[in-house]
């Protein structure tokens, strides 16, 4: 691993630009973790750094558009600062390649299973002054099994600052799923679990730098599988052994493909054990068969409903989100409809609604017509949300007079009720064991604390209230 720069590299200064998902986020973590190790500084702006990374994301093209529109910015930038360097990281690094090398911007691209080099290839441009690329080569061919990598993330995995006393862990990293219009199976790479005393190692670390709250990370968390001698763990039995770390309050768990398999032992582990958050991930995508066969997804809508059902019947008052694409090739509006149906009968918490994107590579793409207007997609993507607004709000209700635990986030982002209470008792964001955010006016020493809140209103998305007291736990 690098560990050092050369005198005179010292005090360069990075600036790190972040799209994607939470797992890329926790590569920016690691990443940022391991150029302050190595002697870099780092900035909020573009302006005072020598080197800007972006992690970036391939779901949908809007996201590759943002950073391709970031990339003209920046091009403009080194007309009069021609030193600065310009690296690519993540999942556009890995499906673009040279493609992006080739951006009159961009001097370095660094896919997703290669960041352990970043500060090599970091240090490298800045004194020879070349371009450097180094991404997986037929990456679904490759090996799962990637020793650097498995130790960068022990050794940089940090309690994340910026939301005091939490931190994401990855499980498990890539997918093997391929749902016919995802892109991460060819950007991530195969599936493969972490072994379990690493991630022991590495909580029980956490833990002790205050941590309270992990979320732990994996596409399909639920298809975690690892043997060591005759024993195979699954996702239960990181649960339970996670449950064991003194210090870890609260574990929640994201994202779960909607499955059998195991699925009772992990609802089992979320119902006897209490630092199990009652909180399920569980993406449908449609309600209708016909367009969930074509995407590949190996249930019916109604098999899916029942995964639901044994959830609630086994954790009373777990929440619940959804991921949905709504357009999807051939999509008809009977075929919303039903989409529409299921997230009645599902009552999710909340849920996220994409407008179908064709991803270049994905089988939807070489096999399927992206033909639905998008217009219509836009309308659909409106009238699901719309639905699930509506839901939400009942849901939220429930909460009026309640008093709730929240891990408190920090700074409420948006001036919501109760401004006027002063600079000693700003307003405060935290979320519920079951992923309620719920907003309030306190301290800001209680970021990182756990605080019971009386609810006094409700929106779709949002309980507000007022701080009962904080939490010694
Ligand atoms: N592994 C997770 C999430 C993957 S990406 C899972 O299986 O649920 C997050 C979400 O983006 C997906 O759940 C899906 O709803 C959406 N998505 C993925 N590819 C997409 C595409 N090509 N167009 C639109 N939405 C997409
Ligand atoms: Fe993509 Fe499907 Fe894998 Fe999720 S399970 S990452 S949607 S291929
Ligand atoms: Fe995540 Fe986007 Fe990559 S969702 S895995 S950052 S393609």
């Amino acid at each position: 691993m690098f560990d050092g720069l050369e005198n005179g590299q010292a005090m360069k200064k990075v600036h790190i630009k972040s799209f994607g998902c939470q797992m890329n986020k926790l590569d920016t973590a690691l990443v940022t973790a391991s150029l302050q190790k190595a002697g870099f500084t780092l900035s909020d702006n573009v302006d005072g750094s020598d080197i800007v990374l972006i992690n970036t994301c391939s779901v949908r093209e809007h996201a590759e558009e943002k950073v391709f529109s970031h990339l003209g910015f920046l091009r403009h930038i080194k007309e009069t600062r021609p030193n600065l360097i310009v690296g690519i990281i993540g999942c556009m690094a890995q499906r673009l390649g040279n493609e992006l090398l080739e951006h009159e911007a961009v001097d370095i691209v660094c896919g997703p299973n290669q960041i352990p080099a970043i500060c090599e290839l970091v240090t490298e441009a800045l004194e020879k002054k070349n371009k450097a690329i180094t991404v997986t080569e037929n990456i679904r061919q490759a090996s799962a099994q990637n020793p650097e990598l498995e130790d960068f993330e022990s050794v940089y995995d940090r309690a994340d600052k910026r939301i005091p006393g939490q931190a994401y862990v990855r499980v498990m990293r890539g997918c093997d799923k391929f749902c016919s219009y995802c892109i991460v199976p060819y950007v991530r790479g195969p599936e493969v679990s972490r072994p379990p005393e690493k991630i022991n190692e590495q909580i029980k670390r956490l833990a002790g730098e205050g941590v309270k709250q992990v979320t732990l990370l994996g596409q399909t968390i639920n298809s975690y599988k690892y043997t060591a001698g005759e024993k195979a763990y699954n996702l239960a039995d990181i649960l339970a052994m996670v449950s064991d770390v003194d210090g870890i309050e609260w574990i929640k768990f994201v994202t779960s493909y909607p499955t059998k398999k195991n699925f009772d032992k992990i609802l089992q582990a979320m119902a006897n054990l209490p630092k199990i958050c009652p909180y399920l991930h569980l993406p449908a995508q449609s309600g209708s068969d016909k367009i969930l066969r074509a995407m590949n997804r190996k249930y019916t809508s109604q098999e899916y409903l029942e995964l639901l059902e044994t959830a609630r019947d086994t954790v009373p008052g777990v929440a619940t989100a959804g991921d949905f694409i709504v357009g999807f090739p051939s999509e008809t509006q009977e075929d919303f409809e039903a989409t529409v149906s299921l997230v009645k009968k599902a009552r999710y918490k909340n849920c996220f609604v994409f407008k179908y994107s064709p991803r270049p590579g994905t089988i939807g793409d070489k096999k399927l017509q992206d033909n639905v207007p998008q217009d219509v997609k836009k309308k659909r993507n409106t009238e699901l949300l719309a639905v699930q607004e509506k839901i939400s709000d009942e849901l939220s209700s429930q909460f009026l007079g309640r008093t709730v635990t929240v891990l408190v986030e920090g700074l409420s982002k948006k001036p919501h009720i109760n401004t006027e209470t002063g600079i000693d008792r700003p307003q405060l964001v935290g979320r519920t064991a079951a992923d309620w955010i719920a907003v309030f006016n306190g301290p800001i020493s209680l970021a990182g604390h756990f605080a019971k809140v009386k609810i006094t209103q409700t929106s779709p998305l949002t309980l507000f209230g007022e701080l009962v007291n904080e939490v010694g736990r």
